[in-house]
């Protein structure tokens, strides 16, 4: 059994959240790890509760699958221990030992910089000022906090046992392509690479265990601060066609352009996508709303799908239809690419 990396195309905010939920109902993994930091937001709405998770991965859904936070990631402890009460995932949920832990002092940092507050529109959440810290190496781990005594243990032995004996592992990127500080539109850019080489290292697994990539578009492009965003529309012409958006770690109101065929193209070489989901099919066609089965997607919508394939040259494989997490028609079986 494989190992997949969740990662995002865009800017962000493409539904990685909501399509990792499926996976975890669908596949259930036996285990998945977040990657990032706290200033990337997934969405899970599921059972009737809406989940904004920051920490803990959005395939905790399925009550078999361990959770774990890499190395490479960084954690608030509040909003740590807050998530693991709210998704009560305690006594499966582990936390790599070298994670790091963002404090107020990185949130106070970035509160003050002109640059990032101004100029580059970070969330602010201290992401970045840790990161210097941890490339200072003054960064603390979560190996030096006691509280986190009894969730921590070593996530690329863990991930890397579970594919020895033959299990399924899902990587939850964060983010999106674009907003990677190597491949995107520096300096508009979060603080680490957001492809999905950079989350297999986040984890620790080496680029020969990937079998899957899942790069995740929504069916328009949105982004949140600062930096180019092609084609962007007013956001009067925004809300007309339903496609403004509120961040949900900051609350502000999202940037919005048509979907983007360059764009996805360059995610898909950078990330080498083996597969796409495509989320939101519904706001671009609204007859598409809540449909789970190809066949019963409007003609216009399955042409427009199979267009993204033909630029692409890979398969979109699951497609979103609403907020719920198992609003998705998912193709896999039809394209013979089931697990
Ligand atoms: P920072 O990483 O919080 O400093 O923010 C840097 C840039 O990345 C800003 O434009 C943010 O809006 C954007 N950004 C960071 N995290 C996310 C996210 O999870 N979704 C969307 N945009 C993000
Ligand atoms: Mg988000």
């Amino acid at each position: 059994m494989p190992l997949g990396i969740v990662v995002g195309g865009f800017f962000g905010d493409e539904g990685k959240g909501k399509i990792a939920a499926y996976l975890a109902l669908k596949d259930k993994p036996a285990a998945a790890v977040r990657c990032g930091a706290v200033n990337a937001g997934h969405t899970v709405v599921y059972n009737g509760r809406v989940w904004k998770l920051r920490v803990v991965p959005s395939f905790f859904v399925n009550p078999s699958t361990r959770l774990m936070v890499a190395p490479g990631a960084l954690v608030r402890l509040d909003v740590l221990f807050r998530e693991v009460e709210e998704t009560g995932v305690r006594g499966r949920f582990l936390v790599d030992a070298n994670t790091g832990v963002i404090e107020d002092r990185h949130v106070e940092e970035e509160r003050r910089s002109a640059h990032l507050s101004g100029r580059i529109g970070s969330t602010l959440q201290g992401v970045g000022a840790a990161m210097a810290d941890r490339v200072l190496r003054k960064l603390k781990l979560a190996r030096d906090y006691p509280e986190l005594r009894g969730m921590l243990g070593d996530v690329a032995l863990e991930v890397n046992e579970a594919l020895d004996r033959g299990e399924l592992v899902y990587i939850e990127g964060t983010q999106g392509t674009f907003l990677s500080l190597y491949h995107g539109t520096y300096p508009y850019v979060t603080s680490r690479d957001t492809t999905a080489s950079a989350f297999a290292s986040e984890v620790g697994v080496g680029p020969r265990r990937v079998d899957e990539v899942i790069v995740v578009f929504k069916s328009y492009v949105t982004r949140v601060g600062g930096g180019p965003l092609p084609g962007e529309i007013p956001p009067k012409e925004a809300e007309r066609r339903g496609w403004l958006e509120r961040a949900s770690v900051t609350g502000r109101l999202r940037r919005a352009a048509p979907f983007n065929f360059d764009l996805a193209r360059r995610a898909v070489m950078l990330n080498s996508a083996s597969q796409a989901a495509v989320t939101k099919l519904d706001i671009l066609f609204p007859e598409a709303r809540g449909v789970r089965e190809w066949e019963r997607l409007p003609r216009e919508a399955r042409a427009w799908v199979e267009e993204v394939e033909s630029q692409l040259g890979i398969p979109v494989t699951l497609i979103g239809t609403g907020e719920g997490a198992f609003d998705v028609v998912d193709r896999r079986r039809d394209l013979g690419l089931e697990w």
